[in-house]
């Protein structure tokens, strides 16, 4: 008996004071209440139960009374007559939001311009939808180069508007919009129409630059890029410059670095880190430019094979999976 009144308590809503008036009659009202009721009925049970009895009944009466009360203790605030809530709004919240973390491309990214911008280069950037005349024809490609070619490139419509090949377009941006001397660096997005593998990606980034004045000689691009070296590979960092070609370079070097691996051959082996070179005259002639006034030097490098490296990443499709189990471990 007590316990059927009990859940009858608990079920019942108390929202409003005729409610909890209705409330008390019914339970604890002195005539007619059911909890009063049952009290008086103790002296019928047999004379060992009545002790029981009443402790049970009594604690009945309790949560009752406790019910009633509770409802005047939030009589006058705001959402007292409102549903009956429990919210702590000022409590913490229960899943703390994890804490994201900066893409290993950004990061390489950011690391390799404070390092320039430390050289005193300034920051450039330029259209990721380009010209071909900006992307290649400035920069001396040959019309016939296979570079242009559909293999290699996107194009756009209309025709001769391409997705950007290299970085090195922006030279040719800066130069024309930018009087000499000129010393800029220029972080982006580039695209090649390459098969995809753990090695080739059809999107990746570049970091480019470019260093236009009077008398500059190869040994300033040497001198700048050992410094870069240095800063990001450590002061003992073994280097060197290979003969290359580049058509917007002349003479065109690249720069290889040592990487040290117990488990190779000899000990390691040189890998290929950057293309440069001393900026070709006929670059100078497409943008206007004074060639027998003007020298500077030029480099190009890939974000992706560096971050590869230096966090020992095998497969550049991973950083453009957006898997998170890749991501929250930088
Ligand atoms: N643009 C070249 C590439 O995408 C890289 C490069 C080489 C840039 C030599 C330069 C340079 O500025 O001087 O492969």
């Amino acid at each position: 008996m007590p316990d059927d009144i009990l859940k009858d308590i608990e079920s019942e809503i108390i929202d409003s004071k005729e409610a909890a008036e209705s409330f008390r009659v019914k339970y604890l009202g002195r005539k007619s209440g059911k909890i009063t009721g049952m009290l008086k009925r103790i002296p019928e049970a047999p004379p060992q139960e009545r002790k029981e009895l009443g402790r049970r009944i009594n604690e009945v009466k309790k949560q009752a009374e406790e019910r009633l009360a509770a409802f005047q203790a939030n009589l006058g605030k705001p959402d007292a007559s409102g549903p009956q809530t429990s919210i702590d709004l000022t409590l913490p919240g229960r899943f703390p939001a994890p804490p994201g973390s900066i893409h290993p491309l950004t990061h390489t990214l950011n690391e390799i311009s404070r390092v320039f911008e430390g050289f005193g280069f300034s920051i450039a950037t330029g259209p990721e939808i380009e010209t071909e005349w900006h992307n290649f024809t400035a920069l001396n490609f040959p019309s016939d180069h296979p570079a242009r070619d559909m293999q290699d490139t996107f194009f756009l419509e209309p025709d001769r508007v391409l997705l950007r090949t290299h970085t090195s377009p922006v030279q040719i941006r800066t130069l024309l919009t930018e009087p000499p001397p000129v010393r800029v660096i220029v972080p982006g997005r580039v695209y090649r129409n390459e098969a995809v593998s753990y090695k080739s990606y059809c999107l990746f980034h570049q970091v480019e630059g470019l260093y236009v004045d009077e008398g500059v000689t190869f040994a300033d691009l040497k001198q700048v890029l050992r410094l870069f070296v240095q800063a990001l590979f450590g002061a003992d960092a073994r280097m060197r410059f290979r003969p290359s070609f580049f058509p917007f370079t002349e003479p065109s070097a690249e720069v290889d670095i040592w990487w040290a691996d117990e488990a190779l051959p000899g000990n390691g082996r040189w890998l290929e880190i950057l293309g440069c070179g001393m900026v070709d005259p006929n670059v100078f002639d497409a943008v206007d430019l004074d060639s027998e006034r003007w020298t500077g030097y030029a480099f190009g490098m890939g974000i992706e094979r560096i971050a590869m490296l230096r966090y020992g990443i095998r497969d550049i499709r991973t950083f453009y999976e957006n898997d998170i189990r890749f991501l929250e471990q930088f």
